[in-house]
């Protein structure tokens, strides 16, 4: 890793992992899936280790060798733990998906890679690619399938919160940067009593076959009933077994991922008789095109388009002010 790299590694620090293992439902719903899944004599892959707590499940499981691989310098920690534990048969791989050199083709690649709302961290593109390298046919993925689900924020409290700056706070007048809170995807959590009945559910993604982040995740539904909603409430499920799902929803036990939060600019009010159409364009992997979410809902008659690169160019109001 450059020193540049280093700089950015924020998993250097023992807090992000804290946070990671203290969310019981993500780390005992991993800890199930791998009980089930890894049989005596398998090989495994651990990508993006971490600690290693998926690499010691794997080896408590019966795993013949676990490949443990992080680019974080935080893997000198990792390594120390499996000691501390007495494990011997985890490998460690101070390696970016790129640099490693596996000796053989692996029986089960787990990975805890899920970013908010899957795409922010972008471990998307680099699990593919090993997957493509290091999964022997037939060998199993955890998880093996993300889908992905929207719903209306009925809320108003939190679209107010966003529209603070249009009040004129202590008499000054916003007004240049007034909206851009609203074009900002923010982490929340949501209740239940936030969100409409009404869900859109946005597809699913195949983990065998993916090959690169979707252009666009788009659903429709019938609303339920006539309500005003503030913007979208976004969050995944994770099947990590046939038969074991993390759920991240607002009506699930909560974790460390929350919702996102996609605000609209105006309010918009379902209605039966329309049916409504959300589209999220997740950012593009690091160096493929824009770096930002954006997101429309439609229902015929209204069209609300949102982008969370606001429309306002601080470059070309600072020239105007020197003119
Ligand atoms: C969300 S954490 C999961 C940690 C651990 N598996 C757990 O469940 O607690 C993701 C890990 O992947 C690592 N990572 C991200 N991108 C990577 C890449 N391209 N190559 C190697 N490691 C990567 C990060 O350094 C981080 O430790």
């Amino acid at each position: 890793m450059s020193d540049d790299d280093s700089y950015r590694d924020s998993y250097r620090d023992i807090s992000v992992h804290k946070m990671m293992l203290m969310d019981v439902v993500r780390t005992e719903a991993y800890e199930r899936a791998l009980r089930q899944m890894v049989k005596p004599g398998h090989k495994v892959l651990d990508f993006g280790c971490g600690t290693a707590v998926l690499s010691m499940f794997a080896a408590r499981f019966g795993a013949d060798t676990v490949y443990a691989v992080d680019r974080s310098a935080f893997i000198t920690a990792a390594r120390a733990i499996a000691m501390a534990n007495h494990i011997e048969n985890i490998r460690f791989y101070h390696d970016d998906h790129t640099s490693l050199v596996l000796p053989e083709p692996v029986d089960v690649l787990v990975s805890e890679w899920m970013g908010h709302f899957i795409f922010h961290e972008a471990m998307l593109e680099p699990l593919v690619f090993l997957r493509n390298r290091y999964l022997r046919p037939g060998g199993v993925m955890i998880p093996d399938q993300i889908r992905f689900i929207a719903g209306f924020v009925t809320d108003e409290s939190f679209y107010e919160e966003l529209c603070f700056f249009r009040q004129n706070p202590y008499g000054i007048d916003f007004s240049p940067v007034a909206e851009a809170p609203l074009y900002q995807t923010n982490l929340e959590f949501f209740t239940p009593s936030q969100i409409s009945k009404t869900l859109v559910d946005l597809g699913s993604m195949d983990l065998y076959v993916v090959d690169a982040t979707p252009e666009v995740l788009e659903g429709a539904a019938r609303p339920k009933r006539k309500e005003t909603v503030y913007g979208l409430a976004g969050w995944f499920s994770a099947r990590l077994t046939p038969n074991i799902c993390l759920e991240t929803g607002p009506n699930d036990p909560p974790t460390h991922w929350n919702q996102m939060f996609f605000p609209f600019k105006e309010p918009l009010t379902l209605d039966p008789a329309r049916e409504v159409t959300v589209r999220i364009r997740p950012p593009k992997p690091i160096g493929k095109g824009e770096d930002t979410w954006s997101w429309t809902v439609t229902d015929g008659s209204t069209l609300i388009q949102m982008d969370d690169e606001y429309p306002f160019d601080p470059i070309a109001t600072v020239g105007l002010l020197g003119a």
